[in-house]
């Protein structure tokens, strides 16, 4: 089932989400969800918090669902080994309409658990090391805006709050 995804302001986008403590069939449903909600809209990654729930868990899927061996399923993460550093464009389906150039590491090494809850560890590089980065931003309680100079997401927020008082955000 899609789910709404929330924007930027709520409250559970803000908190560091909690662990997966362990696979129910509710948290494999969640799963599900979160891919066709990921794809659906579409997007390259989305975390629990963006769905409102509050747990270390992500989706990414560069294919955005052409290829099944490009999903990714991790609950739990936490790097490896970050290097190097890339500055793209970059925005968020919890931001929509506003995009940034985001500085990240150019190369990434992350754990996490799969939907069996098996350990599993890959490497991401540019685009990849990108997604991966910014999902787990997302489950720290930060979005893309957090890693921009002061006044450009001083120049966002302003705009998103003039957005949220027209009651179009
Ligand atoms: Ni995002």
């Amino acid at each position: 089932m899609r789910r709404p995804i929330l924007r930027y302001g709520e409250a559970v986008l803000r908190d560091p989400a909690g662990p997966v403590t362990g696979w129910t069939p509710e948290l494999q449903q969640l799963v599900d969800d979160m891919i066709e909600t990921m794809h659906a809209a579409p997007g390259i990654g989305l975390a629990a918090p963006q769905i409102g729930v509050g747990l270390r868990l992500f989706v990414v899927d560069l294919s955005v669902g052409r290829d099944p061996s490009a999903l990714k399923v991790l609950a739990n993460p936490e790097f490896v080994e970050r290097h190097g550093l890339q500055c793209e464009e970059e925005g968020c389906l919890s931001v929509p309409g506003f995009n940034a150039t985001v500085p990240r590491p150019q190369r990434v090494v992350i754990r996490g658990e799969d939907r069996d809850g098996r350990i599993q560890t890959y490497e991401g590089v540019g685009l990849l090391a990108r997604a991966f980065q910014h999902e787990m931003d997302h489950l720290d309680g930060r979005v893309f805006l957090h890693r921009l100079k002061p006044l450009r997401r001083m120049l966002i927020e302003r705009r998103i709050t003039r957005l949220r008082r027209r009651g179009r955000w």
